[in-house]
């Protein structure tokens, strides 16, 4: 694992910025995995100056969504679905045809775990993942467990992430979270994962110590061959 630290979070959206550009430069149908909450939040803005300056660089990009919390309307505040098309999808001009996501709220929660693996195989690999962590070690809603689970699944959400900023938004609690698997996310050619902010310091110090466990799924990242940690200085207890 690649590891960088930032000075701020504006100089960690920035890197992470210069990074997925550089990728859809080498490729513009890159198929970009992403991921929703703080962490990326500022790459995303940045990414949408980049699209003002230059917009034929985004006329091909596919974009798939990490993960959604489950049993809510997609238009409540708060779902992924909600930030994606607030932060990315719209401002970058990505149609529906370049977009795969989970619905929040399908008849058959199953079935639409089924739909998104089936367009992961034929759309996929994914090219670039980019993800956050969750301060329980979650990645995406793969949430500690005794086993972790390969595939899109129905995630059970721990209280932890159900208090998390976006969930605390809606009217009513997900019931459950829909999420892309370990093997979907470490199949991914090239990964990306932004950690910021002095919260995440206990956690940050479980997952450097590359303990690779289901406790903290996302010690799974150390088997990678091809992940670049950019990681806040305030989010290292020695900078504290
Ligand atoms: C949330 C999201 C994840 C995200 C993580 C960290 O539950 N479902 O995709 O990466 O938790 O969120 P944040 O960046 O806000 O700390």
């Amino acid at each position: 694992m690649n590891i960088e630290i930032a000075n701020s979070y504006e100089e960690l959206s920035l890197k992470a910025k210069n990074r997925i550009v550089q990728e859809i430069e080498k490729n513009k149908q890159l198929l970009l995995c992403t991921a929703t909450g703080s962490s990326p939040t500022g790459m995303y803005q940045q990414l949408c100056i980049e699209f003002q300056e230059n917009p034929e660089l985004f006329n091909q990009l596919r974009i798939i969504k990490l993960d959604e919390w489950g049993g809510v309307e997609m238009d409540q505040p708060g779902t992924c679905e909600q930030y994606l098309q607030q932060n990315l999808l719209q401002p970058l001009q990505i149609p529906e045809s370049r977009y795969i996501g989970f619905n929040s709220n399908p008849e058959n929660p199953i079935l639409e775990c089924e739909r998104i693996q089936e367009k992961l195989k034929t759309e996929g690999p994914i090219d670039l993942c980019i993800l956050g962590i969750g301060l329980n070690g979650h990645l995406a809603f793969n949430e500690p467990a005794n086993y972790l689970q390969p595939f899109c699944h129905v995630a059970k959400l721990s209280e932890m992430t159900l208090q998390h900023a976006m969930a605390s938004k809606m009217n009513f609690k997900p019931g459950f979270g829909f999420t892309l698997g370990m093997a979907d996310i470490l199949h991914s050619k090239m990964i990306l994962i932004l950690i910021a902010g002095k919260e995440k310091r206990e956690i940050v110090q479980k997952f450097l110590s590359k303990k690779v466990s289901s406790s903290v799924p996302a010690s799974f990242l150390w088997i990678h061959p091809k992940v670049h940690c950019l990681i806040t200085k305030d989010a290292l207890e020695e900078t504290a």
